[in-house]
């Protein structure tokens, strides 16, 4: 039997990072994406975004580069894709819907649409785009209606559960695999796909429809839920002079709770979380089930909370009024490792100080363009050192290395005043107060 042809539609961190793990794979794949210039970048072997180890994964398979295995080539041609693929898997995005909770369907509609009229034989598209539960069937039938080959047409669904910043190895090596499944072509081809020496051992989870789409859903709001409990707990430690940081290590010693997940600090956010449980509470609502949410309506606010908490505390530090003052920012990206600046606790800080009158600057390691486009009407450095420079206070609001790693006696030497805010828990407060700074965190003790 010949090996399976894959095609990968959408070459966002999801799509770019699957195809080239299905070339890494064995297979032959296809990659499309409408946008002309992606294709053209990732045709010449480079990446959209930063994405760790990505660019090197492309480099060894990416057709016409030197030494490359030739598996992975990309196209902007639905007709293409059509006539190349045995399996095609749809990885466009599901933003949250412009002014309201519920989620934006309409890229995986249309990649839908534009894939069904090629094709002529029989195939599996796989949905791995996180989408309201209730999609999988609705788009199973619309595949069939618009394909010439009709019945001959299955769908799955198969969310994916990589995180930005580890997208390579969580995709290589995922937790488990899950499938939702209608007919028994859908489990057989997805077997051939993932069943690979690379997998051994990894939990494959078959399941129907319904299922497969609300895992996704579940697992991000159960995330998104222990990162508010523990802010919530930063709150109540803030109250009663406690210190979140060992409280989280001391309740994460307990297995049924764990320790990850559990860093207090300005919040979650990202391309994910946020829009993910407010189109679950939105879906849930079309369900009737919207009681059974309610909580994460209570997850969303304490989230939003911390964001206007640590502008609260700038505010106090610099003396009641951002008016004339200098303010340094470190990160804007919602988390380390990744340039993506999608609803980022870091840039929404950062904004809302420059909105009060605060002279803010910014400097992220890998996030600066994406945020000059965001927010083109805030100040910019290209180093740590230089955002600095005559501060007032210096915020500390994504928890990159290089921030890590700061000399704090050097930055010392720079700033107006040693006043340094962590909002992610993550400097060490010896090495910093040692150098003369007053540290402060969220959730800790003042000291
Ligand atoms: C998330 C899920 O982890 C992933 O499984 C899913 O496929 C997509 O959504 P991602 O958005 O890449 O992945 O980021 P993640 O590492 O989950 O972090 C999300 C946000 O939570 C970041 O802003 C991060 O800073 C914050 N966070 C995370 C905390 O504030 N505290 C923590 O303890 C952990």
């Amino acid at each position: 039997m010949a090996p399976l042809r894959i095609t990968v539609i959408g070459t966002g961190y999801l799509g770019a990072t699957h195809a080239a793990a299905m070339a890494e794979l064995g297979f032959e794949v296809l990659g499309l994406d409408v946008v002309p210039e992606k294709i053209e970048m990732l045709a010449a072997g480079r990446v959209p975004m930063y994405e760790p180890g990505l660019e090197e994964l492309l480099a060894k398979h990416v057709a016409g580069l030197p030494g490359s295995t030739g598996r992975l080539r990309f196209t902007t041609s639905y007709e293409e894709v059509g006539a190349f693929g045995d399996v095609h898997f749809v990885c466009v995005n599901t933003p949250q819907k412009h002014g309201e909770y519920g989620c934006d369907m309409s890229y995986v509609d249309s990649a839908m649409a534009s894939l069904a009229p090629h094709l002529t034989r029989p195939v599996l598209v796989v949905g791995k785009s996180t989408v309201p539960v209730g999609s999988a069937q609705r788009l199973a039938e619309k595949l069939v209606e618009l394909s010439p080959a009709g019945d001959d047409v299955e769908l799955a669904w198969n969310p994916e559960f990589l995180r930005e910043g580890f997208a390579v190895q969580d995709t290589l090596h995922p937790d488990r695999i899950v499938i939702g499944v209608q007919g028994e072509r859908g489990e057989k081809v997805l077997r051939e796909v993932y069943e690979t020496p690379m997998s051994e051992g990894t939990p494959l989870v078959v399941t129907d429809f319904p299922t497969s789409e609300l895992v996704k859903t579940a697992a991000n709001s159960f995330l998104a839920t222990k990162i508010s409990f523990i802010n919530a707990m930063a709150e109540v430690c803030e109250a009663a002079d406690g210190d979140v940081v060992k409280l989280a290590e001391a309740i994460g010693y307990d297995e049924r709770i764990g320790a990850k997940f559990l860093r207090a600090g300005i919040g979650f956010g990202g391309g994910c979380l946020p829009k993910d449980i407010r189109a679950f509470m939105a879906r849930a609502g079309e369900l009737g089930a919207d009681q059974a949410l309610t909580f994460l309506r209570e997850v969303d606010s304490i989230n939003m909370r911390r964001r206007g908490h640590m502008v609260e505390l700038a505010r106090e530090a610099v003396g009641g009024s951002f008016l004339g003052k200098r303010v340094a920012v470190l990160g804007a990206t919602f988390k380390p490792d990744s340039d993506d600046v999608r609803d980022s606790p870091a840039l929404n800080v950062a904004g809302q100080i420059h909105l009060q009158g605060g002279q803010v600057t910014v400097y992220d390691p890998k996030g600066m363009d994406n945020a000059r486009q965001v927010f083109p009407t805030l100040g910019y450095a290209d180093s740590a050192l230089a955002a600095a420079r005559g501060a007032e206070v210096v915020l500390h609001l994504t928890e990159w290395r290089e921030f890590r790693d700061l000399d704090p006696a050097e930055l010392a030497g720079v700033v107006t005043d040693r006043l340094v805010l962590d909002g992610r828990n993550a400097l060490d407060p010896l090495r910093w107060r040692a150098a003369g700074w007053t540290y402060r965190a969220m959730g800790r003790p003042r000291a």
